[in-house]
């Protein structure tokens, strides 16, 4: 089974009670709440009247919500994710509150995001990037954002320590039994998948300088335990041509 169809399949399995889940774990390996995690991502991303956001695999859509909760004027946002049931339990959470407006679903890929050049105004994303081919998410970011751009990330980071072959590995098998003895196999599979993918602050920085990004902030948010990488706060923008 391909990489993406292994992910595809494991939040297809997790969509029913990801929220709940996704909040034990965060608080089991960095002692956060998801809501307080993602609290992080929104008030660090200055957002304007009458922007354009997309939120990059949004899920079951918590990123737009509290985005939207803020009742910044005129402010649109566009939440995509290539798990159907993801944005269907999204979908399920937001009926109801007349969002119509303000919010829109595209059930795509973020590696071919079917939005033209220059779309928006932010483009932020949550808890994802470790399931993705990095320099090809942040060329399809920028290709979506307009010309002076902001990109907000929050994810998990990775250490000097986990990066050495042994440490990595054991990470890997590690991760494995832990996500089959608690969630199942597939989630097991996409979970050591996306240990490859994360990265050090300094290896964001690289890649973030690479795909053309300045003003890079790159923070370190707080752990529980000293030997599990701190999760990462990342800002930047875009400056290009129309
Ligand atoms: C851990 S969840 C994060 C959801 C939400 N952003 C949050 O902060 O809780 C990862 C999401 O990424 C989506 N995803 C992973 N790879 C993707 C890709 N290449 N294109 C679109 N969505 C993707 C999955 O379907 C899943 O909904």
């Amino acid at each position: 089974m391909k990489e993406k169809q292994v992910v595809q399949e494991a939040f297809t399995e997790f969509s029913s009670h990801y929220e709940e889940t996704v909040n034990s774990e965060l608080n089991t390996f960095w002692g956060w709440s998801y809501q307080s995690f993602v609290d992080q991502l929104v008030n660090r991303t200055e957002i304007l009247e009458n922007q354009k956001i997309l939120d990059i695999a949004t899920g079951t859509l918590v990123i737009p919500r509290k985005i939207l909760k803020k009742k910044i004027p005129g402010v649109h946002i566009t939440g995509l994710d290539f798990t159907e049931s993801m944005l269907r339990q999204g979908k399920k959470k937001i009926s109801g509150l007349d969002l119509t407006n303000s919010i829109s679903l595209t059930c795509a890929d973020a590696m071919a995001i079917p939005f033209e050049k220059g779309t928006f105004d932010v483009v932020v994303m949550g808890l994802a990037s470790h399931h993705m081919d990095i320099p090809l998410m942040l060329s399809e970011m920028r290709r979506v954002l307009k010309p002076v751009g902001l990109l907000s990330i929050i994810d998990a980071g990775t250490s000097p320590l986990w990066e050495l072959a042994v440490v990595k590995f054991l990470m890997r098998v590690s991760a494995f039994f832990y996500f089959a003895i608690k969630e199942n196999f597939t989630r097991a599979l996409a979970e050591v998948g996306a240990i490859t993918n994360l990265r050090t602050p300094e290896g964001w920085q690289m890649e973030l300088e690479s795909a053309g990004f300045l003003d890079i902030e790159i923070i370190q948010l707080s752990s529980k335990y000293r030997w599990i990488p701190a999760p990462l706060s990342i800002k930047c923008k875009i400056y290009q041509e129309e």
